[in-house]
């Protein structure tokens, strides 16, 4: 009898099985395409992971109370499988759906088979095909009681920041709320590092010393996995035509839904996160290829290379980006805090940028600082006004606008470091226009407005 069931053996499924088998966990997997069993039990190979061959099979399989985790794609396929996996289910068995699920939709699966006395986890997990294999990042959601009786066992294959495993996140959605959150982070960042690529490229830099640009970065305060990996795809040839073959991607991203739903969920709860908001439209305008290219033909002022020294392009393109990863974290964290609060996920955000530390795509030296600022004040608003990050904020906040201003001059954008220097100069201004806004409100619909100099709302005619 098997201690574990994996429903969906494509490359996350068969990898996350094959771990927790070298983790000596008796795995038996389940896949309707027989080609992922098969594949399953060869790269198993002597270690404790079988298939079955129904849903039916693999609870036979299992020991009481049965511990099945779902890696299948998130959406109607997620109910299709809470729904075949019900009637075969008794009180008490735990089902973990490991998928990027969206929060709403664990809300309501939780809810659904507390009502049939069955367990539920909405667990984020993150790392890719490397990290299932040999240690992901793990955010496990639901009731503390069912983390408990699985915690060994994911603890087991986690990866480990520093010796930490992963932690529970908190009440029903948190899981999935926090790896939402941690892949609102990754857009954010990863169009940050594009906007620095555009930016050095017309500097001059070739893919190769751009690698090396990125590799520097890496030893230094910049220290995470997105620029590591970025130093190593300028490095990469083309096996079809032996170019870079970062130049012979097409410039279109795509993306499965994680950016957008972070957004609408900081619009409904009225939490400011421009940073994710822009990367996931600039994702949607670079898919407007055709036209952009139309359109192009109209205008010549888009520079493709300046001269201006590239040991100072060099400089400001990484404290920028330390600027705009620190912005893209807090306004990340507030975020989640915001739907904590609401949500009653009760979720520790020290334990969040813990586990973020380890495993993760948005993993960095950065989450060190994080969370040491939220240790040492346990209240903080945002990580900005932290001594240690509001210093070299002040500082890097120079280059962020000398970024900008090589960006404006030469038609590159750079949407993410404008939306990250507006939303840290909003922050930290004791006065907005707001009032002129409030005043225009009031005008033409009697909205009325606070006054400065005493309490409640006011309405003035404003035309005799
Ligand atoms: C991770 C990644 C993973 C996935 C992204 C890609 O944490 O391992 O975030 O979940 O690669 O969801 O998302 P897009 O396709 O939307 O870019």
């Amino acid at each position: 009898m098997a201690h574990f069931g994996m429903i969906g053996l494509g490359t996350m499924g068969r990898n996350m099985a094959l771990n927790l088998a070298d983790h000596g966990f008796e795995v038996c997997g389940y896949d309707p395409n027989e080609n992922q069993r098969k594949r399953l039990e060869e790269e198993a190979a002597g270690k404790p992971a079988t298939s079955a061959g129904s849903l039916q099979d693999l609870v036979n399989n299992l020991q009481s109370p049965k511990i099945i985790m779902m890696l299948v794609p998130a959406g109607k396929i997620v109910d299709a499988v809470i729904d075949g996996l019900l009637p075969l289910l008794q009180k008490g068995d735990i089902i973990i759906d490991g998928g990027n699920s969206h929060f709403i939709d664990t809300e309501r699966r939780f809810q659904t088979l507390k009502n049939s006395g069955i367990h539920f986890i909405g667990m984020g997990v993150s790392g890719g095909e490397e990290g299932a294999r040999n240690g992901p990042s793990m955010m496990p959601g639901g009731d503390k009681e069912s983390y408990e009786q699985v915690k060994n066992i994911l603890e087991s294959i986690a990866a480990k920041a520093e010796g930490e495993p992963c932690a529970y996140m908190g009440n029903t959605a948190a899981g999935h709320y926090v790896k939402m959150l941690h892949n609102g982070i990754e857009y954010a960042m990863m169009q940050m590092i594009s906007e620095v690529y555009s930016l050095i490229k017309i500097s001059g830099f070739s893919n190769g010393e751009l690698s090396s640009v990125f590799g520097e970065w890496h030893q230094g305060e910049l220290q995470s996995f997105l620029v590591e990996i970025t130093s190593l795809i300028f490095n990469k040839k083309d096996e079809e035509t032996g170019k870079d073959l970062v130049d012979m991607i097409l410039d279109r991203a795509q993306q499965k839904g994680t950016g957008l739903w972070t957004t609408q969920s900081a619009l409904e709860l009225n939490v400011p996160t421009p940073t994710i908001d822009i990367a996931v439209t600039m994702r949607y305008l670079s898919a407007l290829k055709a036209e952009r290219v139309k359109a192009a033909g109209y205008f010549d002022y888009h520079k493709t290379n300046i001269s201006t020294d590239k040991e100072v392009i060099k400089t400001i393109c990484g404290e920028a980006l330390y600027f705009g990863f620190t912005i893209a974290y807090a306004q990340g964290i507030k975020l989640i805090q915001a739907a904590s609060a609401t949500s009653n996920y009760e979720i520790d955000i020290k334990k969040v940028l813990k586990i973020w530390r380890g495993g993760c795509i948005i993993r960095s030296a950065m989450l060190n600082d994080l969370h040491k600022a939220y240790l040492q004040e346990p209240d903080l608003q945002i990580v900005i006004t932290s001594p240690l990050f509001s210093k070299k904020l002040s500082e890097k906040r120079n280059s962020v606008v000398a970024l900008l201003k090589t960006a404006m001059d030469t038609g590159t954008p750079a949407a993410a470091f404008a939306s990250a220097l507006n939303y840290f100069d909003a922050y930290t201004s004791a006065q907005l226009p707001a009032n002129l806004i409030q005043a225009q409100r009031d005008f033409f619909g009697a909205h009325t407005y606070e006054r400065i100099d005493k309490e409640g709302s006011f309405h003035s005619k404003w035309t005799s």
